[in-house]
C-alpha cells in the first residue's frame, strides 16, 4: 500500500517536503489572492508544509488538509502543533469526505502526478468547492526537466524515476500538460493556465548550489523504491551522484524544471437573457463570461 508514493514516508522525506515548500513558495503562491476567501482545502497535504505557509499568508482562512497517508498526517500534526485551527483528515482524494459546495478554495500542490485517476480527483474538487469558489492545481510536467548540455546519467535516472512512479504508483508524471483538457472535459470553466518555472539556472534570486541540491534530493528520494523494484541499479545511483558533483562545479551547465498552474471553477449556472430576441425563448449566457 505504501508503494503508491515513490518518495516514501521517512523522516528524510518529511524534511524534504518542508524544505521544498519553502524553496518553491514563489512558483506555488505568487499571484494568488486569498483575500476574498474564508476556507481552503488542500488535498494531498502530506506533512503540512504548504498549509503552514498558507496560514502565514492568509490567517483568516479556515484550513483543512487531507492525505491518504496516516504517517504523513502524523508528521503534519507535529509540524502544525501550534496551529490548532488547521483541520487534518485522512482520506482518499478520489472520494472526498466533504459535502458539495462546502469550501471556497480547493487546492492540490504536487499531488496529481501520484494518483491513478486525476480526472476523478478534479471532479471531486469541483464538487466540494462553492459555485463562487475556485480550484487551484499546481502540478509538475516532468517533461520540462533537463540539463543543457544534457547529462546522460541524470537523464537515465530521471527516465527510470518517472517509469517507476507511473508503473508502481499508477500516477502520471506528465500530468501538468493535461490539466486543461481534463478540467474542460469535466465541464469546468478554466480561468487561468500558467507555466511556472520551478527550478531554473537563470533564476538569480536563488543560489545555484541550493537549486541543484534540491534537484538532487528530489531525484535521490526515489532510490529506495527504484532499487527495490529493479528500475535502477547501484551503478546508476553512483553515476547520478558523480554527475551532480560535476554540474555543481561547472557554472556553464544550465538546468530547468517546470510546472503548470491551472485555476478553474464549477460550471456556472445559466441564466436567461431577458427580452432577447423579442418573443422567443431567451438564449442562455454563462454568468461572469466576458462581455
Ligand atoms: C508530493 S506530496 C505533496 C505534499 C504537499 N502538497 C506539499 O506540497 O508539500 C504528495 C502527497 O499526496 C498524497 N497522496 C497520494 N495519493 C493520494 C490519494 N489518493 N489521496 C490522498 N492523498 C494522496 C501522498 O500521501 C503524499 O503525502
Amino acid at each position: 500500500m505504501t508503494e503508491y508514493y515513490i518518495h516514501g514516508f521517512s523522516d528524510a522525506e518529511r524534511r524534504r517536503l518542508i524544505a521544498q515548500a519553502r524553496m518553491l513558495s514563489t512558483p506555488v503562491f505568487d499571484g494568488l489572492d486569498f483575500s476574498g476567501a474564508d476556507s481552503l482545502l488542500e488535498v494531498g497535504c502530506a506533512v503540512g508544509a504548504e498549509l503552514h505557509l498558507i496560514e502565514q499568508r492568509a490567517p483568516q482562512l479556515a484550513l483543512t488538509g487531507l492525505d491518504l497517508s496516516a504517517l504523513h498526517l502524523q508528521a503534519a500534526r507535529g509540524w502544525l502543533a501550534q496551529h490548532e485551527r488547521i483541520n487534518l483528515v485522512q482520506g482518499d482524494a478520489h472520494s472526498l469526505p466533504f459535502p458539495d459546495d462546502s469550501v471556497d478554495i480547493g487546492m492540490t500542490i504536487w499531488l496529481l502526478e501520484h494518483v491513478h485517476d486525476a480526472a476523478a480527483v478534479i471532479r471531486e474538487l469541483l464538487r466540494v468547492v462553492k459555485p463562487t469558489g475556485s480550484v487551484i492545481l499546481t502540478e509538475v510536467d516532468n517533461r520540462s526537466f533537463g540539463f543543457d548540455p544534457p547529462q546522460p546519467a541524470i537523464s537515465a535516472w530521471w527516465d527510470a524515476f518517472n517509469r517507476c512512479q507511473a508503473e508502481i504508483g499508477g500516477g502520471d508524471p506528465y500530468i501538468g500538460g493535461r490539466l486543461r483538457q481534463i478540467a474542460e472535459a469535466l465541464g469546468a470553466e478554466v480561468l487561468a493556465e500558467t507555466p511556472r518555472a520551478v527550478i531554473s539556472s537563470s533564476d538569480s534570486s536563488r543560489h545555484r548550489a541550493d537549486q541543484l541540491q534540491y534537484l538532487r534530493e528530489l531525484l535521490e528520494s526515489g532510490a529506495e523504491r527504484m532499487l527495490a523494484h529493479g528500475y535502477a541499479s547501484v551503478e546508476m545511483q553512483r553515476a547520478l551522484a558523480t554527475a551532480f558533483d560535476k554540474v555543481r562545479v561547472q557554472p556553464t551547465i544550465a538546468f530547468h524544471c517546470g510546472a503548470v498552474r491551472l485555476i478553474c471553477r464549477k460550471p456556472q449556472p445559466k441564466e436567461p437573457r431577458a427580452g432577447w430576441p423579442p418573443g422567443a425563448d431567451a438564449p442562455a449566457r454563462a454568468l461572469n463570461s466576458p462581455s
